[in-house]
């Protein structure tokens, strides 16, 4: 049995104040992390403020992003070991947006994921099609060789370990949600291609979330696939009714 894990993504919305009084509402309502794991996804600035107001709760923290290498002449970038020396032990890979316009190609993010793995992080690696790809009838094959690309040297041992979100790009802040179908039979494509690379306890074991307009409203419909373990959500985990509203919909 898996665990389902509703992770919220932030982005760039939410300033430093708001994010400790978000953790300061919520930290004490989420459920326990046996019954549902929960996440909160914040910019780098505020994840030392909300670990440590987060500390011995069931919410996790999680950033959204980092760099490959350990350290290095790389301006503006954070570094796993930075993370994780403030108790982030989750992270965000190749999120659409990061690949759309931070340059994280498949190879970037092939290292950011062993760079995460390296430092014993959970990682959320994010894939998923363009509309034109859909439209196309090429979802599935460009699922494939993102997933394919993304794992390169990673173990069955460690594919255990990550959580994959499965995030259609034209879903994405749109509120043109997948329907709930085409998002079950997506998380069967992926977990097929972790079974046939991986074998069947890795595929048993690896998470796999929807993304795109997931809200309290929709989001039942998605945990009911039995190969949906949960939701990566965006405008809708940043109100604190509304992150606790999806994390209900999950008990
Ligand atoms: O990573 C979450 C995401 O990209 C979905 O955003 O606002 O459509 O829930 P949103």
């Amino acid at each position: 049995m898996r665990t389902p894990f509703i992770a919220g993504n932030w982005k760039m919305n939410v300033t430093d104040k708001e994010a400790l009084a978000f953790v300061d509402a919520v930290k004490d309502r989420v459920p326990s992390n046996e019954e549902v794991e929960s996440a909160v996804c914040a910019q780098a600035l505020s994840l030392k403020g909300m670990t440590e107001k987060a500390k011995e709760t069931d919410l996790r923290i999680g950033a959204q992003n980092m760099h490959e290498e350990d350290h290095g002449a790389f301006t503006g970038e954070i570094s796993a070991p930075t993370l994780t020396s403030i108790g982030i032990d989750l992270v965000i890979i190749g999120h659409s947006e990061r690949r759309e316009m931070f340059n994280d190609t498949d190879e970037r993010v092939n290292r950011k994921l062993h760079a995460a793995l390296a430092h014993g992080m959970t990682p959320i690696v994010c894939i998923g099609e363009k509309l034109e790809e859909r439209e196309a009838s090429r979802a599935d094959e460009v699922v494939r060789k993102q997933l394919e690309q993304a794992l390169q040297g990673v173990e069955a041992e460690q594919v255990k370990g990550c959580v994959f979100a499965y995030e259609p790009v034209w879903a994405i802040g749109t509120g043109k949600s997948s329907n709930p179908e085409e998002a079950g039979e997506m998380a069967r494509t992926i977990r097929a291609y972790i079974r046939d690379q991986y074998g069947h306890s890795a595929a048993e074991a690896t998470r796999i979330q929807y993304g795109g307009s997931v809200k309290p409203e929709n989001i039942a419909e998605y945990l009911a696939d039995e190969d949906i373990d949960g939701a990566l959500v965006g405008g809708a985990s940043i109100k604190v009714d509304s992150f606790l509203s999806l994390l209900e919909a999950a008990q």
